[in-house]
């Protein structure tokens, strides 16, 4: 993310185009402080940097390094959860998860608008477009999915080239990879943007080249600032996003003239899933092509699971879970705890090394750490 020039470039204009000296700045999901920074920089009293994983901590010393530590408050958590003491006049964020129709940006970015910015207040970025066109991508198609029908020393793994065509990857494409011109198949405004939208479009291609239709690709642009337009689109200066490919299962011929019809559905349950739609038809209207691809490949157990009438039961490493945690009391070690985890489970923590490693992967992200290493150090 910071060896990406354009963005990082792109973020520092838009914040010192948008944030006046003496301005109340959030950071909402500041990582190591990048934007925070930026915002100190261009003049900004204060900046509140919320980020709920542990960079905090790097953030937090790249802020004395820095000399920005008097002026940024870091705050360790998810945004939803945080309160502010006052409110802002520009929220600066950098959350955006490449191309993706919704999800939990808007919704965090929507949260914060509402209960942090002043009437009138800045959001940067403001608004992005997803973008979708037909492409011929040869390699790529080769790579991720044409593979997968070789033989492999003497083996036959043709059956796995249908998943691998059932998932989207993302690739760097050059700029003449398109088929046909791209259109824009979302606009999200987070001025007005509230959570919970899926995508649904299709959209009709007209192929302008001859090649070969391996698929969609996907991009956005993001205005970050009204004066700094951020594009990722295929054969521009490669950014951390690139692009999105959404493969098909076989690459069709196509001619200048013919017709692509491609439908992009996205669905987020909790995370986002894909249907791509494809029809390939000739100039005089015969059907070359028909692919329908799908990412949602649940089980049995995953469906049941969701369904909100379903009554959990937790098993085997469920209930180890339950058992690390219920003895996080602030007094029990990690030794005594996995020493009791054993003797409670002893298929399952055959060894103490077996319970130890079972109570770390328990612990990691759910706990607070308040002793410093040195506390540790023994004589
Ligand atoms: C892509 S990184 C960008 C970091 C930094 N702003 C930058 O520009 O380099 C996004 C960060 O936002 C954090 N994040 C995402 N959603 C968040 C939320 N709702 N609350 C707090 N942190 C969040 C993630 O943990 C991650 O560290």
């Amino acid at each position: 993310m910071l060896q990406d020039r354009v963005r990082v470039s792109a973020q520092r204009r838009a914040i010192h185009e948008m944030v006046r000296q003496g301005d109340v700045v959030l950071d909402l999901g500041c990582g190591t402080g990048l934007l925070s920074f930026f915002a100190c920089q261009a003049g900004a009293r204060k900046v509140y940097a919320v980020e709920q994983n542990d960079i905090i901590d790097c953030a937090r010393d790249l802020a004395a390094a820095n000399g920005f530590l008097d002026r940024v408050v870091f705050i360790h958590g998810n945004s939803i959860g945080v309160e502010l003491p006052e409110k802002v006049d520009v929220i600066v964020s950098d959350i955006l998860p490449g191309f993706c129709p919704e999800g939990e940006v808007t919704r965090f970015l929507a949260d914060a608008r509402q209960r942090f910015l002043k009437p009138g207040g800045v959001l940067l970025p403001a608004q992005v477009w997803l973008f979708l066109a037909p492409i011929e991508a040869t390699d790529v198609h080769d790579e991720y999915i044409g593979w997968w029908g070789k033989p492999l020393e003497g083996l036959n793994y043709d059956l796995v080239r249908s998943a691998a065509a059932n998932r989207r990857y993302v690739v760097s494409l050059p700029a003449n990879s398109l088929l046909a011109a791209a259109h824009c198949v979302e606009e999200l405004d987070f001025y007005s943007g509230v959570a919970g939208v899926a995508l649904d479009q299709e959209v009709r291609f007209v192929v302008e080249r001859d090649g070969l239709l391996h698929g969609l690709a996907g991009w956005f642009d993001a205005q970050i600032s009204p004066g700094v337009r951020l594009t990722t689109a295929p054969g521009l200066q490669q950014t951390v996003w690139q692009q999105t490919f959404f493969p098909i299962a076989e690459p069709v011929s196509v001619m200048g003239g013919d017709v692509v019809i491609g439908r992009l559905i996205a669905f987020a349950p909790d995370q986002v899933f894909w249907q791509w739609h494809l029809d390939v038809l000739s100039i005089s209207g015969e059907r070359k092509g028909h692919f329908r691809h799908s990412n949602f490949v649940p089980s049995r157990k995953d469906l049941v699971s969701r369904m909100p009438s379903f009554r959990p039961n937790l098993g085997g490493s469920g209930q180890v879970a339950r058992f690390v945690l219920n003895a996080c009391d602030g007094a029990t070690t990690v030794q005594e705890i996995a020493h009791e985890l054993r003797r409670e489970f002893p298929t399952l923590c055959p060894t103490d090394e077996a319970a130890l490693y079972r109570v770390w992967s328990t612990l990691r992200g759910q706990v607070e750490v308040t002793q410093r290493l040195s506390d540790f150090a023994t004589n």
